[in-house]
């Protein structure tokens, strides 16, 4: 269940554990300020306000004359922080501005309810810096302007900065070295991708946690143990695959000799079927061998490699400066052995060639039976060709589609064959 809704990136969850603590702290800090420091704080400002409001009160109900008390209250208006007007024979405002919600005009409400024994009214709102307590004595009213800041606490406000923005600080600190700790262990995972598919990897170098590091040196350890294993093979292949031919050679002269009554035809096309095969991977293993990226324009080699076909059935869509940067020679032999397929297996073919802005992509389309779905992944396979006896006499071998594959995948693209209604189209994607 937590899983759900977990992130799923290994930086976004050391984030989360990161960030968890701090907000929980604040959480915590915050609450124990508020409730004990805070409150209380301000609980006792408005009761020592309450306590001079309430001897104001006394005082004014025992003076002996008027002058008497307006002694008094100019005394304490001038020498105290607030003010005291005195107003004969009024009543209280009907208006009542108290507000349930609000923290102080609670706090206010409950002490004078609490002390002074009488009718009162008050407002914090109608003045930005004063708060108006009035007070019914008799038939007079006597009115307290106190301000603000007598009975308010701002350390609050200065609180709250205080505790988010060091932690906001603290946050971009840790969200800066969390991503230099995760950047090489999302590397490696992006190498070992890159490598699993086949594509070319750059040297990782190790760096960040020791574990992290390990673990790269080891891949890199394991990376140059395959690729010098896919070498050796590769290098006795074409060997095996060179020597191979003179003895071949040597058989097809001896048929040729005894080959009078071409009851022997039948073994001279499986060796000529044979020939076919070595040369075909010797000339890709050749070629794979020297190889170097370079920048060219992709419309210009998808029309010199159309041109050859000499075959007015072939249609290239394509934008006039369209760059790429690969292996050019690789990719040319990949659209020829995609078209020679489409000739040879179908009547028309068209070619589509674009960009969009995440990547570069061609599309080899073409009318013929196209392939079945269950067959995708085998047709990819060397030597490997759907019908056996159908292309015996055309000289195929089954290589074509898996180097189409190989190359692709040297150059970090992908091959995907999709089935249209009538034909096959085989799309050739290239990251951007
Ligand atoms: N455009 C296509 N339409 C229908 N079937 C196809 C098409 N392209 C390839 N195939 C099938 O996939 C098989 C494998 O193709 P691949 O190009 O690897 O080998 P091939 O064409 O038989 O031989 P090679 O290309 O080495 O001369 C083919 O034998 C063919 O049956
Ligand atoms: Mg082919």
């Amino acid at each position: 269940m937590l899983k759900k809704f977990l992130p799923k990136t290994l930086f976004l969850r050391y984030f989360l554990i990161i960030l968890t603590p701090i907000i929980i702290l604040q959480i915590l800090l915050s609450v124990v300020f508020f409730d004990s420091l805070w409150i209380k704080t301000n609980k006792g400002l408005v009761n020592s306000l309450t306590d001079e409001i309430n001897t104001v009160i006394s005082f004014y109900n025992r003076k002996k004359s008027d002058v008497e008390f307006e002694n008094v209250r100019s005394l304490i208006s001038t020498n105290s922080s607030f003010q005291i007007i005195l107003k004969k024979n009024s009543t209280l405002p009907k208006d009542n501005n108290y507000q349930k919600f609000s923290f102080y005009d609670r706090l206010i409400n409950e002490q004078l309810k609490e002390k002074v024994k009488m009718q009162y009214w008050f407002n914090t709102r109608s003045d930005k810096d004063n708060v108006e307590i009035q007070v019914k004595v008799k038939n007079d009213i006597l009115s307290f302007i106190v301000p603000k800041s007598r009975i308010r606490n701002s350390s609050g406000r200065i609180f709250i900065l205080w505790i988010t923005v060091p932690g906001i600080i603290l946050l971009l600190i840790s969200v800066l070295f969390l991503r230099n700790q995760i950047r090489p262990i999302t590397n490696l995972a992006l190498s070992a991708e890159k490598f699993g598919k086949g594509q070319y990897v750059a040297p990782n170098k190790p760096s960040g946690p020791i574990e992290i590091r390990k673990a790269t040196i080891e891949f890199e350890k394991m990376k140059a143990r395959i690729l010098r294993h896919i070498s050796q093979r590769t290098t006795m292949l074409s060997g095996i695959s060179h020597d191979l031919k003179t003895p071949l050679t040597r058989l097809k002269l001896q048929i040729e000799i005894l080959n009078k009554d071409r009851k022997l035809d039948g073994i001279k096309e499986d060796i000529n079927e044979m020939e076919k095969m070595i040369s075909e991977y010797l000339d890709y293993s050749n070629s794979e061998s020297n190889t170097e990226n370079t920048k060219f324009n992709l419309n210009k080699l998808l029309v010199e490699v159309v041109k050859k076909f000499n075959n007015d059935k072939i249609n290239l869509k394509s934008e006039d400066n369209l760059q790429m940067v690969g292996k050019k020679h690789l990719l040319r032999r990949c659209f020829s052995n995609l078209i020679d397929n489409g000739t040879k297996y179908a009547e028309n073919i068209s070619i589509t060639a674009y960009k969009n802005n995440r990547q570069l992509e061609i599309l080899f389309d073409d009318d013929g039976p196209g392939i079945p779905e269950s067959e995708h992944e085998r047709v990819m396979r060397p030597f490997y060709k759907l019908d056996k006896s159908r292309n015996l006499k055309d000289g195929s071998v089954g290589l074509g589609l898996s180097i189409v594959q190989d190359i692709i995948n040297s150059h970090g693209g992908k091959v995907m064959l999709e089935n249209k209604k009538k034909g096959l189209r085989v799309k050739l994607q290239f990251p951007n």
